[in-house]
């Protein structure tokens, strides 16, 4: 690599973008979220009044744009499981001009690393005119939708400046999953009082620590793989399809690669036709339950010619698997699998010779509509 001489080059230290070092710090913003949300004694620090009125909720909405709604994805299925609250997930733009029928008592959860996007904005407008209440997760303290919301819980990951985001999808996915376990032990729900999401986030760091170790091999793997195709697919099934449709945006965004994220079970129900010779398609495996169905989906486009990757959780792997994911609990699984996703579109992003932290057409923050 050779280091710019930019002036923001002090800021990147020795890496040669931002999105490279964004990637690496995601263990260190793990660890700093125990610290912020955790007391002495293990328990969550979240505001009681917030607990309170989210209990009190019948529906909860999260609504966000491109990676927020993504990690909105996950939280939902770990709000579903640990809270036991029905949980929803909404693109701002669409939410904004085509409200859905909603439940009696709503409570609204915005992500938003920016805390500006101009849809979502649009949302919280009108949320608060109904007087519902509100919570916005975000990076940044005092943005609008900080502001504007009843309530805010901050993501602590930094600065980031790479267009592609990286560490606060996962810092994100990180405090949904911190609220919805101080918000399932506060409504007595013992699946939640079971989850040691503490111990689990050290788990993570670590993890995420190991992936980040290994960047040769995702090099590798990106320039035998990904380098040529002008096609890709993720799949995956439950979480590892929201991780899959993430793991797409990234690499359709700094490689220009036309990916798709799919749920692989539906991919024999049209999709599959757009396999040909050489067409990659990596299988995202974390969860027990539906691993032989992943697997026998990418052996399908596999015999239509596909070059198969597989991102496996390693009590899941095989001998010939391709990248091995330490154990963390099943719904954490995206904070980990998504990392060489990340990875592998860095380095094809390199390869090309693009500039990885500004592509093409794309802002930071989107404050039109
Ligand atoms: C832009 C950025 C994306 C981001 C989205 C939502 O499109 O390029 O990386 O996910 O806006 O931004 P927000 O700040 O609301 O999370």
């Amino acid at each position: 690599f050779t280091v710019d001489m930019d002036p923001n080059a002090a800021d990147k230290g020795a890496y040669p973008f931002y999105m490279l070092k964004e990637v690496d710090e995601q263990p260190a913003v793990m660890r700093k979220l125990v610290q912020k949300y955790f007391d002495e004694d293990g328990k969550p620090t979240i505001d009681e009044e917030l607990l309170k009125s989210m209990s009190e909720a019948d529906h909860l909405y999260i609504v966000g744009a491109g990676t927020s709604y993504h990690a909105g994805l996950i939280g939902a299925r770990i709000f579903e499981k640990l809270v036991g609250i029905p949980t929803s997930v909404h693109i701002s733009s669409e939410f904004a001009y085509e409200q859905p029928l909603l439940s009696k008592k709503p409570f609204f959860i915005f992500l938003s690393q920016s805390g500006e996007t101009a849809d979502s904005r649009e949302v919280l407008v009108n949320v608060n005119k109904n007087n519902w209440p509100s919570l916005t997760i975000t990076n940044v303290d005092k943005s609008t939708l900080s502001r504007e919301a009843t309530f805010t819980e901050l993501l602590y990951a930094g600065p980031e400046i790479a267009v592609a985001s990286t560490k606060a999808y996962t810092a994100q996915i990180a405090v949904e999953a911190i609220l919805a376990k101080a918000l399932g032990e506060y409504m007595n729900k013992p699946v939640a009082g079971a989850f040691d999401v503490k111990h689990q986030l050290g788990l993570v760091a670590n993890g995420m620590q190991s992936i980040t170790d290994s960047k040769s091999i995702l090099k590798d793997l990106s320039d035998k793989y990904l380098s040529k195709p002008r096609n890709a697919f993720y799949i995956g099934r439950g979480i590892d399809w929201s991780v899959s449709l993430e793991a797409a945006l990234k690499l359709k965004e700094i490689s220009y690669v036309q990916a798709e994220g799919f749920a692989s079970g539906e991919l024999k129900h049209g999709t599959i036709a757009l396999i040909e010779k050489g067409t990659p398609v990596i299988g995202i495996i974390t969860q027990d339950r539906t691993a032989g169905l992943t697997r026998s989906n990418l052996e399908e486009t596999e015999a239509r010619g596909a070059n198969t990757l597989t991102i496996v959780s390693r009590h899941l792997a095989k001998d010939n698997d391709n990248i091995i994911l330490p154990d963390v609990d099943e719904l954490l699984s995206p904070l980990l699998s998504v990392v060489p996703a990340q990875l592998l579109a860095y380095y094809t992003s390199l390869g090309k010779g693009l500039d990885v932290d500004k592509p093409r057409n794309l802002a930071k923050s989107v404050t039109v509509q």
